[in-house]
């Protein structure tokens, strides 16, 4: 097996790359995949939500090395594996990961060196998985083009509410020059993931008619995200998935739904 490795993003903070990631895994893994979740962020929001999503009876899991130990160390990524659940894997970060880019800046004269980095360091973990989730924090840097170019693909994820239509166009022109004209990535953008606002559907489906006029209907997801209050208490609980909790249900029936999209248009891709 060869896994496809995947990044939600947007330059954006704070619209769902991080739950939009967990849920995708997860419902990766319910489908019959077996996925890694990257926590390419600092903040180590997926971290926490994946060892909340891990630990029964409420216990408190900790860690004792994150990705900046092995990465400064020079270890492979293999022994920062944690299992969530069957076939569901985590390399879990933490706020250390500050010091990547000056690591990169420090280790390497040349500044595709510097790029392709990552992509060389997780080499080793492609064959042991389908899916490796790739989940960012919110910036256009260094750090964020090392994540991008151990990509093959990435979502771009479109809150539907004004201005980030904007912010979509320019992250996908800076993934155009930077990475791929600049430093010959074959990272490729998968689709454009609308996440709903709670405004309304008016303002959404003018966002959304906007959107498929600039991007091209066949570039933005059938399956759209709503807004569930639920995905906000699992920051708290960790990922339920109570087949008799109606809330659980919705949320998962919506990520199950993307998850395929995903695995369908990745295959019409390799056609
Ligand atoms: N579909 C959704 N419905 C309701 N709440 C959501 C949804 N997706 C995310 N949230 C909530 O919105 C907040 C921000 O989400 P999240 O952390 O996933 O965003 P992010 O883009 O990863 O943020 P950052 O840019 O800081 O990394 C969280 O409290 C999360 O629980
Ligand atoms: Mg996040």
């Amino acid at each position: 097996m060869t896994a496809t490795t995947l990044s939600f993003s947007n330059f954006k903070g704070g619209v769902g790359k991080t739950s939009t990631t967990a849920l995708v895994a997860y419902n990766l893994q319910k489908l019959g995949h077996k996925v890694l979740i990257i926590d390419f962020d600092a903040q180590a929001n997926i971290t926490s939500l994946m060892l909340k999503t891990k630990s029964v009876n409420d216990e408190i899991i900790t860690i004792d090395k994150a990705l900046m130990k092995a990465i400064n160390e020079d270890s492979p990524l293999e022994e920062l594996v944690i299992q969530i659940k069957e076939n569901l894997d985590l390399i879990p970060n933490a706020v250390d990961f500050s010091m990547y880019p000056r690591y990169l800046e420090r280790n390497f004269d040349s500044e595709i060196d510097r790029v392709s980095y990552f992509k060389n360091k997780i080499g080793g973990l492609r064959d042991k998985y389908d899916y490796i989730l790739i989940d960012v924090p919110p910036t256009l840097s260094l750090l964020n083009d090392t994540a991008f170019f151990a990509c093959d693909q990435i979502i771009v994820v479109l809150q539907t509410q004004e201005r980030s239509l904007s912010g979509a166009e320019v992250f996908i022109r800076y993934l155009q020059e930077t990475l791929i004209d600049e430093f010959h990535s074959n990272v490729d953008i998968l689709g454009i993931l609308p996440v709903l606002s709670k405004k309304g559907a008016r303002v959404d489906a003018e966002i959304l008619k906007a959107a498929s006029e600039e991007f091209g209907v066949e570039n933005i997801f059938e399956n759209k995200i709503s807004l569930m209050e639920r995905i906000k208490r699992f920051d708290m609980t960790g990922i339920s998935d109570d087949p008799k909790d109606q809330h659980d249900n919705r949320v998962h029936a919506v990520f199950e739904g993307v998850s395929k999209e995903i695995i369908a248009r990745l295959e019409e891709g390799s056609e």
